[in-house]
This record gives C-alpha cells, structure tokens and sequence, in this order.
C-alpha cells in the first residue's frame, strides 16, 4: 500500500564512474523527480538516497525481502569476476558484487543494465581487463535488457523504465538485448551531417576550415556507421547537443567492446 502503484526500483553501482546515474538525474520527460514521487519507488541508489551505512543495507535487505517478484533491478557498472570477484566489495559486509549481484537478481521482475559497463562490461573489460570484468548478462541466467551507452541518454534509460511501469514487461529488443525503439537506427543515418557525408565534404583535421563549415567528421574517425543508437534525434541534457553536434564524432559508445574495437578516435 506505501507504494501507491509505484514499482519499486533497486539500482546498484558495481565498478562504475557513475555517469549513467548524472544521465538519469538529467531526464525531463518526465523529470527525475516526477518520477520518483509519482512512478517508481527508489529502495535503493547509493548516490541519491539519504540513507548510508547500515540503514543503507537494511533499506536494500527489506526491499529484496517486501518486494520480492515485483522490483526492478538497474545495475550500474560492469562486475569483477576475477579472484572470486574480490576487487568489487561493497558495505559493511564486504559482499562482493557477484554476491550483490546474485542476491538481487533472485526476486527482480526485471533486470536492466544501465551503461555498457552493465550492458557489455565497458572500460572495465576493456584490454586486458585485469580484473574480468563482466556484463551483467554474463554473470546472472536471468534475462537482461541492455541499455548501451557511455552513458545512455537519459531518455533511453527512463523511457526504459516507463514502458515496464506502463505496460508491465519489457520493449521489443535487438540482437544486442538493446530496446529496439532506442538503438534502432543507425547514428549515421539520422546524423545533420549525413549530407555533408554524402557529398564527399570531409573534416580532414580537427580544426580546419571544414571543421568550422559542419563537415562530416568520418575521416577525424566518427563511428557514427557503425553505432545503432537515438543520439541524433533525441540528444543529450534536454535535448542540447550529442557528440557529433559538438563536433566530435561518434566513439561507438553503445556497441559491445566500443573500447577495444572502435576507439582508436584519430585513425579510422
Ligand atoms: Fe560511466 Fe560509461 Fe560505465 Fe556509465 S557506461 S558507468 S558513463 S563508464
Ligand atoms: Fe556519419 Fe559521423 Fe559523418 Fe555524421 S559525422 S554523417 S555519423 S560519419
Ligand atoms: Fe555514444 Fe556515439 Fe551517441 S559516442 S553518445 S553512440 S553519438
């Protein structure tokens, strides 16, 4: 009855920078606080709740025993599996994030891994990934959606998380377990620049005269061709600007092993 209709939300930091919960907190539609008062009931996030310490874990435990079968598990972060996971530790117990991991998974009615480090195991697993850092998918049986992203856009990971609250299970997903409706369409094919590609007009070096003209930036080593996600149409911080607007290029960040395989920015 506490709830009031609000699906309770668990959301966990494994090995992480926490810039995927700075993307959250920057949702608009519906802002983050609309949806924590009025949609979900946030049980636990190490960075926004009040609590620490003990009555931190006592919220997590209660949470995981009350809402058993009806919560949402949101995992931050890729989970270190090497030395029987012991360079992730989290709280007074010590737990490792596999046990945390485990423990949580159990009663969750879904799991989402918000980040590629959740969702594909990011900069943790990137060479030579000294720790074996590993998606969530990899370390649990349960079913796993995947919001790619480093980090995802704020509307990606609500939009995610409203279509659960709203419909009661999980959105169409693509061969990566990403949700179709998000990572769909290729950046490229929906890029400002894309005209400027299709007419051979290419920035050569950054800061050349190009550059200043909003030339496609592939040849400066732009992955947008290769990289299925809703950046240009939806951007970032309410809708301001994503990578390639900014004159960057895309790095490829909601791609499996982005690190590994496609950020090598300067030589494509
Ligand atoms: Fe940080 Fe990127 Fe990992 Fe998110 S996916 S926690 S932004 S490193
Ligand atoms: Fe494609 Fe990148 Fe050029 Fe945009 S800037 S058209 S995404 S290669
Ligand atoms: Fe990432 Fe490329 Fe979008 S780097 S933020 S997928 S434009």
């Amino acid at each position: 009855a506490e709830l009031a209709n609000r699906v309770p939300l668990i959301w966990l930091h494994m090995a992480e920078c926490t810039g995927c919960s700075e993307s959250l907190i920057r949702a608009d539609t519906p802002t983050v606080d609309t949806l924590i008062f009025d949609h979900i009931s946030l049980e636990y996030h190490e960075t926004l709740m009040a609590a620490s310490g003990w009555q931190a874990e006592e919220n997590l435990e209660h949470a995981l025993k009350a809402y058993k079968g009806q919560y949402v598990l949101a995992v931050e972060g890729a989970v270190p599996t090497a030395n029987n996971g012991a360079f992730l530790t989290v709280g007074c117990k010590g737990h490792t994030g596999m046990q945390i991991i485990d423990e949580c998974a159990e009663g969750a009615a879904a799991i989402v891994s918000v980040g590629t480090c959740a969702a594909f195991g990011g900069v943790q697993a990137a060479k030579p990934n000294p720790t074996e850092a590993r998606a969530v998918m990899e370390v649990t049986n349960k079913p796993v959606v995947n919001l790619g992203g480093c980090p995802p856009s704020e509307k990606n990971i609500v939009g995610t998380l409203m279509y659960f609250i709203m419909f009661g299970k999980l959105p169409p997903l693509d061969m990566f377990n990403r949700p179709r409706w998000a990572y769909g369409a290729r950046v490229h094919d929906n890029c400002e620049r894309r005209g400027r590609f299709d007419a051979g007009e290419f920035v050569e070096t950054f800061g050349d005269a190009g550059a200043k003209e909003g030339y496609c930036l592939y040849k400066v080593g732009c992955k947008g061709p290769y990289t299925y996600n809703n950046c240009p149409t939806e951007r970032f911080n309410h809708h301001t600007s994503w990578p390639v607007l900014a004159g960057h290029g895309c790095m490829g960040c909601s791609e499996p092993h982005f690190w590994d395989t496609m950020a090598d920015f300067e030589k494509p």
